[in-house]
């Protein structure tokens, strides 16, 4: 027997700029980033515009035609922008991949060619799973238009669409060439989407940072009413972390079992599909960090003092810490939030490893929660919601 260990180590590397007004004809982040590898060359550009988006900007099409115009040492003419639908549809229904895959294919991308998408956290992961598809792997810039894609999905490494019942069961580790977050694009969200984004800077706060935690808390204010420096702060300094935490934590294609960003999130997926994606994103991190906090209080890990800070900053900006779905009954007589747990085992690989919290800013992994404990939490959580 001969055993030869390929080994092969390939570097990702991709900036992540932080802007505003991004298609003003004297912004040169896309340039710049386009033009990163080969300066000296025309690009092939193909747009992906969030629906949602493009209501709100409506001259968003004329813009990137003018831009790309005024441009043309730098862009090869390309297609009229796609637009796809906006939210969770765009990762359910799987006609929108194929799509997309069909648009790229009949407007001849290559490798070298650039997808750029323009979108909510659903979007992207939606139009880069498809976009990682093509040829292996197409080259994507992210451009997120949600406080949640600005911190988080979008300066990460993942792709993927919802499939039989299941969230994010389709999916790619795919870097992207490049991510321009434009603060402008904030300007249009609803109010419950820029408090459900902020969900995750609050959640890698927990996870990693009680400094930064310690911020959120004296600013609930102002991030309530979303003040522009105030904002933009949290927005970058949330991406900074998980971009962090990506880079340094040894496994950024989550070979292992740990997944520290996940921390809530075990439940707030399962939360999610039981409403029918009535909730947020965000919204149910917001609901599922309540539960996991309240559980490391259960485990002997947290102090109720620090508990209730953090269900007192999620509430400050208006996140509810409740959602009927939590104690509905499964027909085996469980709760069915508990088929959460089952699942993300499951996706895990056989080993469940559940983040919880061992102090603000501190994270600690175990590999068990126990169901009563879990059912004393959520009675808290209802109990709380009624005051
Ligand atoms: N890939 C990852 O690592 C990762 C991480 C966290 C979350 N996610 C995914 O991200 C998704 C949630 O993303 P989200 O919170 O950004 O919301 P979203 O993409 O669902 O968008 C919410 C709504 O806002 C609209 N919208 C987007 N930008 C807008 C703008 N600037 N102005 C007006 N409307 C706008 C969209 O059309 C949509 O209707 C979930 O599917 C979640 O699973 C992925
Ligand atoms: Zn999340």
């Amino acid at each position: 027997m001969h055993t030869r260990l390929q080994k092969i180590v390939v570097p990702f590397e991709y900036p992540v700029v932080f802007t505003s007004d991004l298609f003003n004809i004297a912004n040169n982040a896309l340039v710049d980033v386009v033009r990163r590898q080969e300066p000296n060359r025309l690009h092939r550009t193909f747009f992906v515009i969030d629906d949602g988006v493009y209501s709100a900007w409506p001259n968003l099409k004329s813009d990137i035609a003018a831009y790309l115009e005024a441009h043309s040492e730098t862009f090869a003419p390309s297609a009229e922008p796609h637009v796809v639908i906006g939210g969770e549809p765009a990762k359910s229904d799987p006609t929108e991949v194929t799509r997309l895959q069909e648009l790229l294919f009949h407007n001849r991308l290559d490798r070298q060619s650039f997808v750029v998408v323009i979108g909510g956290g659903a979007v992207l992961d939606m139009a880069g799973y498809a976009a990682s598809t093509i040829h292996r792997g197409l080259r994507m810039i992210r451009v997120p238009t949600t406080v949640l894609a600005q911190n988080d999905s979008g300066v990460g490494v993942k792709n993927g669409i919802n499939a039989f019942d299941t969230k994010n069961f389709l999916g790619t580790f795919a870097p992207p060439f490049a991510v321009l977050n434009d603060f402008s694009f904030l300007a249009t969200l609803e109010h419950r989407d820029l408090m459900a984004g902020t969900a995750e800077a609050i959640k890698v706060a927990l996870i990693r940072d009680g400094v930064f935690f310690d911020w959120l808390e004296q600013n609930v204010d102002r991030l309530c009413k979303f003040e522009d420096e105030t904002a933009s702060k949290m927005v970058r300094k949330g991406a900074e972390l998980h971009l962090e935490h990506i880079a340094t934590s040894g496994d950024p294609f989550e070979f292992g079992m740990a997944r520290p960003l996940d921390f809530g999130h075990w439940s707030a997926h399962k939360l999610e599909s039981m409403t029918g994606y009535a909730l947020r994103h965000g919204e149910a991190v917001a609901i599922g960090m309540a539960l996991d906090a309240y559980y490391s209080v259960e485990a002997g890990l947290l102090s109720p003092e620090d508990c209730e800070r953090i269900a007192a900053l999620l509430e400050g900006l208006g996140l509810a810490l409740w959602d009927d779905a939590l104690d509905r009954i499964g027909p085996d007589g469980r709760l069915e939030v508990l088929k959460g747990l089952d699942e993300f085992r499951e996706h895990l690989g056989g080993e469940l490893t559940v983040t919880l919290l061992q102090g603000i800013g501190q994270g600690l992994e175990v590999h068990t929660m126990d169901e009563g404990k879990i059912v004393r939490c959520v009675e808290r959580l209802r109990a709380r919601r009624r005051g």
